[in-house]
């Protein structure tokens, strides 16, 4: 078994070279199948996805049996802004490695997002529902998930959302910083999704592609909250003074449209390899309860 991954300077990727070294964390040891993997650690300095020639012959040099592509242009405001790079690498990028994928006969396992949604419904979305991004981000990556499908039989495509691990940049490290320097910190109440934390995330993600259930997959902490309730947890667990107060997206300054409403059911988890989230306070907790000695898994 030869995993390949790519984005392994990012969070989840960084999370997932991890597991795959310890073979088991907080939720339970990794399938048997990994047990003598190789493992391929890319980044965009030695794979830089949105290069077709480059994707297919180091393909060919390296013949991964699985390929995990968590390499992507995440960050949502500059997508907004330069689009032509946004949509290369979240559309082009997974279109390239699912061209190189299936040329090998490899698996491929794409990460995708919350937002390919509009955020109107008013209860989970499910993988059956029809997607309608309203941002750049949102659009991209639902083009990459169109191209993950159409070039590679055997795909997986695992929407999350509000991702966080130790290493990088996410709410949770810019909460606790800010929390660390502010009394006070206003955030916004009236959007409503699911933090995940990166191991639980890589956990599934590796169990998964390790049954050959190929298919699009939800795969979030369980239940749902604000990013003003997401934050007064931080500040609780943590155990830091700051207060947190509530605004609405208009008091918030930006001019990007995000889904006021994004919360994923975890469908396909549960008909398949059964669905073993943590819901998003306790693996909150112990995240932050760990962060002294960073022990990811
Ligand atoms: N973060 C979230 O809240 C969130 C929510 C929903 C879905 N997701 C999805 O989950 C996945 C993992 O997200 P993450 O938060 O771990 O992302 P991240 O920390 O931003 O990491 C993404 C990585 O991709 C690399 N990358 C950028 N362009 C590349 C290229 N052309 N070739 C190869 N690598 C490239 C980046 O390298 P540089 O740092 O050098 O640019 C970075 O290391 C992504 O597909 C993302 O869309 C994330």
């Amino acid at each position: 078994m030869r995993v390949l991954i790519t984005g392994g300077n990012g969070q989840l990727g960084k999370t997932i070279i991890q597991l795959l070294r310890d073979k088991e964390c907080v939720l339970g040891e990794l399938d048997p199948v990994y047990s003598n993997c190789e493992i391929i650690c890319t980044n965009k300095g030695t794979l830089d996805i949105t290069n077709l020639g480059e994707v297919k012959s180091y393909f060919m040099k390296f013949k991964p049996n699985m390929v995990i592509n968590a390499g992507a242009y995440t960050h949502v405001e500059q997508c907004e802004l330069n689009n032509d790079l946004c949509f290369k690498v979240n559309a082009l990028g997974p279109r390239n490695l699912a061209f190189a994928s299936e040329e090998i006969e490899a698996k491929l396992i794409h990460l995708s997002t919350d937002y390919v949604f509009d955020g109107q419904k008013k209860m989970p979305y499910q993988e059956h529902d029809l997607p309608n991004p309203i941002n750049a981000y949102g659009k991209s990556k639902y083009l990459g998930e169109e191209y993950a499908k159409e070039f590679c039989s055997r795909y997986y495509i695992l929407r999350t959302s509000w991702l966080y691990g130790y290493e990088g940049k996410n709410f949770v490290n810019t909460m606790l910083a800010a929390g660390k320097e502010k009394k006070e910190l206003h955030v916004v109440a009236d959007q409503i999704g699911s933090p995940t934390n990166t191991i639980d995330l890589a956990y599934h993600l590796l169990q998964l592609a390790a049954a050959d259930e190929y298919g699009i997959y939800h795969c979030t902490g369980n239940g749902e909250c604000s990013w003003y309730e997401f934050a007064k947890k931080i500040m609780e667990y943590a155990e830091t003074n700051c207060k947190i107060h509530p605004i609405s997206t208009l008091d918030y300054n930006s001019t990007i449209q995000r889904p006021p409403y994004s919360t994923l059911d975890h469908m396909m988890l549960r008909c398949t390899i059964g669905d073993h989230m943590r819901n998003w306070q306790d693996a909150l907790k112990d995240f932050i309860k760990n962060l002294t000695d960073r022990r990811i898994l």
